[in-house]
């Protein structure tokens, strides 16, 4: 078989190259997927495993044995590692539920920042500190979090941060951070913590676009406003999806309409839609290396297709085809034209 390019190496002067990574993945329990991923990646996202539901399950347990394993994984490999993430509303721990007094969250998110953020330091490269802190409009999202502590929460998870992980980079990762309204929300929360003259050193725009709809003015305005605040920008989810959000997938068939019956994605992805995703797969990266001097990373939801949560979400069971590789790991033309 002929020699894939690698994409860490064609962009090895402009920025680094991520991936979302499972179990299965550092594990090598598959030694031509790690090949693989070691040929095509130089850093790397746990796409749950340190989140805190997992890595922390019971108030006073905490689960390292996987994220140690993605450590020593990355250190292999030379594959730098972000953690992801310490301060999230989402794949909470169960325990938080049953919590009702200020006192018992503040011990929460003093203890986890401390326990998590302090044990990877300068084993990890970065943390997402706080994800998806803000609403589509750019006021505070309502969480347990901002529900208890107040608005100042996110600016005290940094502090936090901060202490127990000197040496570690600290971002403030989001989706549709973009956009202008949420942007403008995103820029004063970062003014605020640096104000308070706590570090963030940069600014995650997760990346979850939709084929044909990939805003790029948007997307360059938002480069430019972050890195004006000393920022580094990453793109650190992306994935393209070329699914209608409604659409159901083989699995739930029973359920779809005569329409959905009939969408031709079920057999592959068609020819015109590959066309658009290719298309804007190249017009990102050209925007990516227009900007390269303050685009730190670019980070894919994912290794292949066959891993996407996009199979998944909103609705299980469907097949997604969002990345540069399929599910054999073979390019796609969104790959050849992201390397041209
Ligand atoms: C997703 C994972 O990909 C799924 O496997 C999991 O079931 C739910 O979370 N924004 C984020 C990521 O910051 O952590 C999410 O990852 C996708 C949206």
């Amino acid at each position: 078989a002929q020699k894939i390019p690698s994409l860490k190496d064609t962009f090895k002067k402009d920025f680094g190259i991520g991936t979302a990574l499972n179990n299965a993945q550092f594990e090598e329990r598959d030694p031509q997927m790690t090949q693989f991923i070691a040929r095509q990646f130089n850093m790397a996202t746990p796409e749950n495993i340190m989140k805190s539901a997992l890595i922390h399950p019971k108030w006073d347990t905490y689960n390292f044995e996987p994220a140690d394993k993605l450590v020593e994984f990355g250190k292999k490999h030379n594959i730098k590692i972000n953690g992801h993430t310490l301060i999230w509303h989402s794949q909470l721990p169960s325990f938080i539920r049953g919590i009702k007094s200020k006192d018992s969250i503040q011990t929460f998110f003093r203890d986890h920042i401390k326990t998590v953020a302090g044990r990877y330091d300068g084993k990890v490269f970065s943390w997402d500190v706080v994800n998806e802190a803000l609403n589509e409009d750019g006021t505070m999202r309502k969480t347990v979090f901002l529900d208890h502590l107040g608005d100042n929460y996110v600016t005290e998870a940094f502090r936090l941060a901060q202490q127990a992980a000197p040496k570690t980079e600290l971002y403030y990762n989001d989706y549709n951070n973009e956009k202008p309204a949420k942007r403008a929300g995103c820029i004063a929360l970062i003014k605020k913590i640096q104000a308070a003259g706590v570090r963030i050193d940069g600014v995650g725009i997760q990346g979850h676009w939709h084929v044909g709809r990939v805003p790029l003015k948007d997307i360059e305005e938002s480069i430019l406003q972050y890195a004006a605040l000393g920022l580094k920008v990453m793109f650190t989810e992306l994935d393209i999806e070329v699914l209608p959000r409604n659409f159901q997938g083989a699995e739930v068939s029973q359920r779809m309409t005569a329409n959905e019956q009939s969408n031709p994605y079920t057999a592959g992805l068609p020819d015109n839609v590959q066309q658009q995703l290719a298309a804007d797969y190249e017009a990102l990266f050209k925007l990516f290396l227009k900007y390269k001097d303050n685009v730190t990373r670019v980070t894919f939801w994912g290794v292949n297709d066959g891993d996407s949560w996009l199979n998944n979400w909103p609705i299980r069971g469907r097949t997604s085809y969002p990345l540069l590789f399929d599910r054999n790991n073979q390019p796609k033309l969104a790959f050849y034209k992201v390397v041209a």
